[in-house]
């Protein structure tokens, strides 16, 4: 009888999985787990970012503005497009897909996951962290659900595959992000 093994550790993605969203929604975490379960490296722009400037993203925004970080984040995507970077997991900053330009790039890249959330949710994820610095504002609660209403369409567009994370254990976004991206590149 053939023995057909299907342990995660062996499939073999062409390029890579991308993980877009909000802040809270669980790119970080999340991305882990992917690239542990696939044995594929982990790349997260905003500690790349962060490495490459010796600053944390507070101190670039307030030194630089928001402009110069998004601008940042562009350069690191040319590059891991350039370097023809392939099967590893992208986990990305909140707002990374804001750029059409970069919208183009993550889509040549790979499969593009969205991870969403509840504003109550990101709420709880977010608010005894100091590390972002578009939620240090009087009511961030109010700046969440509009800077949320401003991206939905955005995310939405660059999306692959949406996942409400709300709800879900770590372990079952996992699977779920990985046999779907098996299936998605198994078409295209
Ligand atoms: C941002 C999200 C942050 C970080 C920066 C800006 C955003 O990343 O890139 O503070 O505009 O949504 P996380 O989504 O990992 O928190």
């Amino acid at each position: 009888m053939q023995e057909i093994s299907t342990t995660s550790n062996e499939i073999d993605l062409p390029k890579n999985i991308i993980l877009v969203g909000f802040m809270g929604c669980g790119k970080s975490t999340i991305g882990r787990q992917v690239s542990l379960e696939l044995n594929y490296p982990l790349i997260d722009t905003d500690n790349l970012i962060v490495e490459n400037m010796g600053m944390s993203v507070p101190e670039i925004f307030e030194q630089h503005g928001e402009d110069f970080f998004r601008g940042l984040e562009t350069e690191l995507l040319i590059q891991l497009a350039e370097a023809d970077t392939e099967k590893s997991v992208i986990s990305t900053g909140g707002g990374l897909p804001l750029r059409k330009e970069n919208r183009e790039l993550l889509e040549k890249l790979g499969y593009v996951v969205w991870l969403q959330a509840g504003v109550d949710c990101i709420m709880g994820r977010t608010q005894s962290a100091t590390h972002r610095p578009l939620l240090q504002t009087p009511d961030p609660k109010l700046t969440i659900r509009n800077l949320l209403a401003d991206r939905e369409s955005i995310y939405s567009e660059s999306a692959d595959l949406v996942i409400n994370t709300d709800d879900l254990a770590i372990a079952d976004t996992t699977h779920g992000i990985i046999e779907s991206a098996r299936y998605y590149f198994s078409k295209y």
